[in-house]
């Protein structure tokens, strides 16, 4: 099976310092117990380093999980659907969303809704990248990793039809981006 050639945009060491800092700027925010809520598949790299730079900061973390996904028809956009919820009770709770990238917004939107509905105390959100050209919904993160153009990208958890997700850097696919 012959593999595309990727790209590197962000190598694994300019992710690794900047997760440090983000770390810095949650805890400064963040002092007291934190939930973190991984949005899975795509966030589960990003987590595991965030969560342990969390605790290296001296933050106090707890970890649960929500499966989502966008069915998206033709240009009507996408529909956000939980596919496996949170087992922790969010009521009460401060809760920071990670997600790997905010894109159209429509994912961080639903799950910010999601777990205000839940009853959370307060709701901030962790986001690795950003692509502002691609928003369609008014939704911002409260922390972001990287700011990227539209291009499609790959690796550190992101993957493209199910593959790259273990690449250690943030990668763009060689012929993959003549489309977006
Ligand atoms: P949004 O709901 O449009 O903001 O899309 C966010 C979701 O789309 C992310 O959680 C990713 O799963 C996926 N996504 C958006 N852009 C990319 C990309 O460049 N590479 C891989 N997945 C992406
Ligand atoms: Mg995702």
């Amino acid at each position: 099976m012959t593999r595309p050639r990727i790209d590197v945009l962000i190598s694994a060491d300019d992710i690794a310092v900047r997760v440090e800092a983000l770390a810095r700027d949650i805890v400064a925010d963040m002092p007291g117990e934190i939930l973190v809520v991984v949005i899975l598949k795509g966030s589960f790299v990003f987590a595991a380093d965030l969560i342990r730079a969390l605790e290296r900061v001296g933050a106090s973390a707890q970890v649960d999980f929500i499966t989502l996904s966008s069915y998206r028809h033709g240009t009507s956009g996408g529909a956000v659907q939980v596919t496996h919820d949170l087992s922790e009770d969010v009521a009460g709770r401060d809760v920071l969303i990670v997600e790997d990238i905010l894109e159209s917004g429509r994912t961080l939107a639903f799950a910010g809704d999601h777990l205000t509905r839940r009853g959370a105390a307060s709701v901030r959100s962790c986001l690795l990248l950003d692509k502002p050209e691609k928003r369609r919904v008014a939704v911002e993160a409260d922390y972001v990793g990287f700011t990227i153009g539209p291009e499609f990208v790959v690796g550190y958890g992101l993957d493209l039809a199910h593959r790259y997700r273990g690449l250690p850097y943030i990668g763009v696919v060689a012929g993959e981006n003549d489309d977006v």
